[in-house]
């Protein structure tokens, strides 16, 4: 009576976990640390709630589904700043997961001939294969692993594969390895994408968390081809950058003509950002004071992960993004020790993973373990985590 793809829907990472974990119980003299999820622990900035405050009498208006004036300067001037990039279009949404979900829906067009397919790096956001599985596309898997570099091998992609391509994701920062996809690597995608027809979306949720240097942009990428956005949205949230997840506001940029497709597609089921939330997060993407604050932070705790966990696990220090992907042999045998004895919820990347054409998944071996508390609690759950396994 329902959908039938709604079965081809796998069990949500956490869902999974709550089962792995379900009827364990922590250590009662330790208090229980959860790395399972990425959400900043880290302070919102203090702008939020004056704002929220300050504008609270426009909560009872419709929110323009283009974003105020004031928000679309902002984001502007952010991505002039940050990509050379000002000109591009924009489109705000609610969090940046609901737009990607929306995504398929955007690209993937059924009746044809062949099945469209939507490539997905792997492991990855459970959302890109999500919205693959709803749009009725075929989701195939590109394995990013310690071999590739952790980034998908474009090159390894089969030209029959590429031409029946309807959309394509990729996410750097990646989730979970941290993975910084430089210039070249993003030119190259974007020329798949114009070559073959399809249309490449760049999850840049982790933009602005990095450790040594800033990660270069899929817009940044399309000014040096030089030859407009085409092809290419890009995606953006203050989840990360401003820790504010519940604020649910990011955007959506690139290519004109596909954002007036997607504008119409939002118009009729988009979520729209209040008026004081768009108000709110003007005032975010025209400070960069508190991201560097934010990214001091991070950085501070990766040296305590690198000391910590230095020769250990496979440890290495990520260029962006603040997840440590852990090798553990088996992920989730690693999760249920850590909790038991330690107290520690961590993600074991299997659930992160499909398995590949060779059969294995390549997430299983390892853990996922966000880095999102104080310093304090972080040095404390890597050194339980050291000594359990
Ligand atoms: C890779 C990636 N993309 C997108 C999102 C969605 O973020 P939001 O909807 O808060 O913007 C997340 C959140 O964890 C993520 O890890």
């Amino acid at each position: 009576m329902l959908n039938p793809r709604l079965d081809l829907l796998t069990d949500y990472p956490f869902d999974r976990l709550r089962a792995l974990l379900d009827g364990i119980d922590p250590p009662e003299d330790l208090e229980p640390l959860f790395l399972s999820i990425g959400e900043p622990q880290h302070p919102p900035p203090p702008v939020i709630s004056e704002t929220l405050e300050a504008t609270a009498g426009l909560w009872g208006k419709y929110p323009p589904i283009d974003g105020t004036p004031e928000w679309r300067e902002a984001v502007a001037g952010w991505l002039e700043r940050r990509y050379g990039a000002g000109d591009a279009a924009v489109l705000p949404v609610a969090g940046t997961r609901e737009a990607l979900f929306m995504s398929g829906m955007l690209a993937v067009s059924e009746g044809g001939p062949d099945q469209p397919i939507v490539l997905i790096p792997n492991p990855f956001y459970q959302v890109y294969s999500g919205t693959a599985v709803m749009a009725g596309a075929e989701a195939v898997f590109l394995s990013a692993t310690r071999e590739t570099g952790f980034l998908p091998d474009l090159e390894a992609v089969a030209e029959e594969t590429l031409a029946r391509t309807a959309l394509m994701f990729l996410c750097s920062p990646s989730n979970p390895q941290g993975t910084v996809a430089d210039l070249a690597y993003l030119k190259r995608a974007i020329g798949l994408a114009r070559q073959y027809g399809f249309v490449l979306v760049l999850d840049e949720c982790y933009g602005e968390i990095w450790d040594r240097t800033p990660p270069p942009g899929g817009l940044e990428a399309c000014r040096a081809l030089g030859d407009g956005y085409g092809n290419v949205l890009v995606f953006h949230s203050l989840s990360k950058r401003s820790s504010a997840a519940g604020l649910r506001s990011g955007f959506v940029a690139g290519d004109s003509g596909i954002l007036a497709r997607f504008r119409r597609l939002r118009s009729y089921g988009g979520a729209t950002l209040g008026l004081p939330i768009q108000a709110a997060s003007a005032k975010l993407w025209a400070d960069n004071g508190h991201v560097e604050a934010n990214r001091a932070l991070y950085r501070e705790k990766f040296d305590i992960a690198e000391a910590v966990l230095r020769g250990r696990f496979g440890f290495f220090r990520p260029a962006g993004g603040f997840f440590l992907w852990l090798a553990v042999d088996d992920g989730e045998r690693a999760a249920r020790e850590l909790w038991a004895r330690g107290g520690l919820r961590v993600l074991p990347g299997a659930y992160l993973a499909r398995e590949d054409a060779g059969g294995g998944n390549p997430g299983a071996p390892y853990i996922r373990v966000a880095l999102v508390h104080d310093p304090d609690t972080t040095r404390d759950a890597l050194n339980r985590l050291v000594n359990i396994l």
